[in-house]
């Protein structure tokens, strides 16, 4: 297999090619094959884009049938069919039944852009700078979101100042359980020289900070003291909405009512990108048409494969599986955990977003060495990478999932072997 055009030609920044050290050459729900033929089943899904898994032959379809009828591939934010298709679905799957009110503002195609246009409609709304972000928090790229993102390993290229964001411990890290309280307490403090913050941005489940689970009392908390200090409540929902944790919103069935949620990844359905935020009426209205632009809004192909996918939420068939095979992983790797009582690993997760925290960053690259050589894609996240996450496509079929779960377990005990 020739590697040479990239490892000559192609950027340092390369990343996850050097986990995965092969040339890939197709791909099927929850397969991808090599150019010299060997078969991986994907645990990692394009970092959680994948949630229906690759070319889904529905999407695959009508995206054929929309090419070959010269649709409208690119177009800005001018009025399509398919966004229109794309649109109804939307309200008429996801939003109507909920019961929500919220307009869609499509934001250039990737989930940092989504996060920008959140935080600065969030900015505008309430005249204030100062964004509540959480440590553990994963929120993308570009400056305003990776100053609200908290891993050192991202800020450090940064090459300017991090600025305008207040970080509080999320939930589960240490102090997070009053972190919000005393904030609260704080800002209601006359002489703590606090000013109150635009926005509260949060994760409800954390899944590049390590599948770090927040409960609903401390997410209404922390949306409580937004609606008291005037602040907008802004759900990140880009890794784990669409599905992922068991229903189409991480949270669902929380009685939330966040102002703004952002989503991307698994949103077009078929990894062709697009990213779209939910904003309260009237927050939305504080734009003035053109007032955030971005030349790739319009993404045809996205919109017709988006519509698609939303066929999987108008019954209960994908998320009843979503149940069945999350059980499976977790039961899995509590069994895996349980195998090496010496070691104080920890299984976290919610529906098909599932990990085992290693508590060590380089063991878990051994197991995603091993993995991999043993023919098994995983993403290790979290803080030094030691946290084992496994988001496999919601479509996996059982016996790769059992297949891909026999070589995970083998890759661990490999890795354990090599001191
Ligand atoms: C919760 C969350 N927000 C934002 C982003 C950034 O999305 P993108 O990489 O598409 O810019 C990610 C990416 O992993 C994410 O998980």
């Amino acid at each position: 297999m020739d590697m040479t055009p990239f490892e000559q030609s192609e950027s340092s920044v390369r990343g996850y090619c050097r986990a995965y050290p092969t040339v890939f050459a197709s791909a099927s729900n929850a397969r991808q094959t090599a150019e010299d033929g060997t078969s991986y089943i994907d645990f990692f899904a394009g970092a959680g884009v994948l949630n229906f898994g690759h070319n889904d032959p529905r999407m695959k379809a009508a995206m054929i049938a929309f090419l070959e009828s010269d649709g409208v591939a690119h177009s800005l934010d001018t009025y399509t069919t398919t966004k229109r298709d794309f649109i109804e679905k939307f309200r008429d799957v996801v939003l109507r039944p909920r019961d929500m009110d919220y307009r869609m503002q499509f934001t250039g195609p990737t989930g940092t852009n989504a996060v920008e246009a959140a935080l600065k409609l969030a900015r505008l709304t309430t005249g204030r700078r100062e964004v509540v972000a959480f440590s553990g928090g994963f929120h993308g790229m570009t400056l305003g979101a990776l100053a609200a993102t908290a891993n050192d390993a991202f800020r450090q290229w940064a090459g300017v100042p991090l600025t305008d964001v207040v970080r509080l411990p999320f939930e589960t890290s240490p102090g997070g359980d009053t972190a919000v309280a005393d904030y609260g307490a704080a800002l209601r403090n006359a002489s703590s020289g606090l000013t109150p913050p635009a926005a509260f941005l949060v994760e409800v489940v954390q899944a590049e900070g390590g599948v770090n689970l927040a409960t609903a009392a401390w997410l209404h908390q922390v949306q409580d003291l937004a609606r008291e200090v005037g602040a907008l409540f802004i759900i990140d929902d880009i890794q784990a909405a669409c599905g992922r944790t068991g229903s189409y919103f991480s949270f669902d069935g929380m009685g939330l009512d966040p102002d703004i949620i952002t989503l991307a990844k698994g949103l077009g359905g078929f990894g062709t990108p697009i990213a779209m935020n939910l904003n309260k009426p009237f927050i939305d209205d504080s734009w003035s048409p053109g007032a955030h632009t971005g030349t790739f809004r319009g993404q045809g192909l996205s919109f017709v494969a988006g519509t698609v996918a939303l066929d999987y939420f108008t019954d209960d068939v994908l998320m009843s599986e979503v149940a069945t095979k999350g059980a499976v992983i977790r039961d899995r790797l509590e069994a895996i955990a349980a195998a090496h009582p010496e070691q104080d690993w920890e299984v976290r997760g919610r529906g098909m977003m599932q990990a085992l925290d290693t508590g060590d960053g380089a063991f878990a690259k051994r197991v995603q060495q091993a993995a991999f050589e043993t023919g098994l894609l995983i993403g290790p996240c979290g803080t030094g990478g030691q946290v084992i996450k496994l988001i496999p496509p919601l479509t996996i079929p059982d016996e790769d999932l059992a297949e891909g779960l026999d070589i995970l377990d083998k890759a661990i005990t490999t890795a354990a072997g090599v001191a």
